[in-house]
């Protein structure tokens, strides 16, 4: 047990309990702060502050460690399946051979959508992004499925967390379909969730599609990759909107959202863009120095981790995964080898060695999702769609957390101080 934590505001001492969790740094539980001192703390963007406790997830950035439950992310990349870690995040330990065939069933009968929801995508515009889409759609999901959005009940809650990872793949690829004008396919319940994924996408009715294996398990793996990341932004966004008691598709709605931004999810499409744009290898210097110009907002996408301040171990199996592709479909997009020039560059470069800056995870995805045939504009989606995993488990493990709370943080206030109104022809 760690000793209190003290602390002298306006000439008053006050202490506060530190607790340890399993692994990681110690936290000093300030929730009596305001209560002892009349202050608030202030830490904008969250770097110091825990928001919750959980037994999900666990990042050491400097060491470059991520852990599923404890089970380390190169492990379960390598050796299991996205819906093993699915199950993992959900119930807490990995599923026995039983387990497993049980819950992949289940995920399977799920994956079709009410047919009215089809209705919906025709309201959009052709060239909508995807994610506006996924926003839309996955938000009309809490105007269907009312029988499983008592949260107070966890059957319910999981039967809404099954729906959702279920159908996330065919919401995501009917949103890609809708774009090129082709018909929706449906699921077919014979095929892996991550094959049922790739023949919605790329499948036609007019022919058979054959799932590459090859394929199949690299986008398994890059479902792996991105199904949970502790309190990122989006996971934050799912929380904070379910902590009034929202209804849980409406609260993943949220978490989309929060997950197209540039800094988040959107930086697997931005660093393909980036990549493209440079072309050619003889140019990376030009970007590097871009990077490094203060009066440039140009960043190099794909790089830099608010939580890891060495190589993101993602990025490692990526990068590997990378070559596998490409060598099951003949791929050679020379973009392949600007990403690994333009890393080798700026992991020697002076001020990307002292900021610590790394490739992340986003860095190669888009590589493999381009040379698979997705868009640039799917790549968020894909991520959305593995995130939900992580999403619904954070979400169910708030909602049984009995100190659960609305979430409302502070502020320091900086507007105006108290005036009187004047009506508008005395202004
Ligand atoms: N290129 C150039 N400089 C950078 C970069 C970059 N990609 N990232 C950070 N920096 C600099 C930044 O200018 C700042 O410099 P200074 O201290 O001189 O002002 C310093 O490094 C620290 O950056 P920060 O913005 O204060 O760090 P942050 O923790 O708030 O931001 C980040 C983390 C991921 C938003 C940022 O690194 C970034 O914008 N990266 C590019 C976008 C990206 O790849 N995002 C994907 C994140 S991984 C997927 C996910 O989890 O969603």
């Amino acid at each position: 047990m760690a000793d209190n934590a003290k602390l002298q505001v306006a000439g008053k001492d006050v202490e506060f309990p530190v607790r340890s969790g399993t692994i990681g740094p110690d936290v000093i539980d300030i929730r009596k702060l305001y209560a002892q001192t009349g202050n608030f703390t202030y830490d904008p963007g969250f770097t110091s502050t825990a928001s919750c406790d959980s037994a999900l997830t666990y990042i050491d950035g400097d060491e470059g460690v991520l852990l599923h439950r404890g089970y380390p992310i190169g492990q379960l990349a390598e050796e299991s399946s996205f819906m093993e870690v699915a199950y993992l995040l959900l119930n807490g330990e990995l599923p026995s051979g039983e387990e497993l065939d049980k819950f992949t069933g289940t995920i399977t009968r799920h994956t079709m959508l009410h047919e009215q929801l089809a209705g919906f995508y025709r309201g959009f515009r052709r060239d909508a992004h995807p994610m506006a889409v996924m926003c839309g759609v996955v938000g009309a999901l809490s105007a269907f499925y009312h029988d499983s959005t008592d949260i107070t009940d966890p059957h319910q809650r999981m039967v809404a967390s099954h729906r959702l990872i279920a159908k996330m793949p065919t919401i995501a690829a009917m949103a890609y379909k809708y774009s090129v004008g082709q018909p929706f396919i449906y699921p077919k319940n014979d095929l892996s969730y991550t094959g049922n994924f790739l023949r919605m996408t790329f499948g036609v009715p007019a022919e058979e599609y054959e799932v590459n294996p090859v394929v199949e398990k690299a986008l398994d793996r890059i479902f792996i990759l991105h199904a949970d990341h502790e309190q990122n932004a989006s996971t934050s966004t799912v929380r904070l909107a379910g902590s009034s008691g929202a209804n849980p598709f409406a609260c993943i709605a949220a978490g989309i959202a929060c997950l197209w931004g540039p800094a988040h999810g959107g930086a697997n499409e931005a660093a393909l863009n980036m990549l493209r744009e440079i072309g050619t290898p003889d140019r990376i210097p030009e970007y590097i120095a871009r990077a490094k110009n203060k009066d440039d907002p140009f960043r190099l996408m794909g790089f830099g981790h608010r939580v890891y301040k060495n190589y993101d171990p993602r990025a490692t199996v990526m990068q590997k995964t990378v070559r596998e592709v490409f060598d099951s479909l003949g791929v050679n997009d020379p973009v392949f080898e600007t990403a690994l020039q333009l890393e080798e560059i700026a992991l020697n470069d002076d001020y990307f060695r002292e900021k610590k800056l790394f490739p992340n995870v986003d860095f190669y995805s888009g590589v493999i999702l381009s040379a698979i045939g997705f868009p640039t504009t799917m790549f968020t989606a894909l991520f959305a769609l593995a995130r939900t995993v992580g999403w619904v488990a954070q979400w169910n493990e708030m909602i049984s957390d009995p100190e659960q709370k609305i979430g409302r943080p502070r502020q320091l206030y900086t507007g105006p101080t108290q005036r009187d109104y004047l009506p508008v022809g005395k202004r």
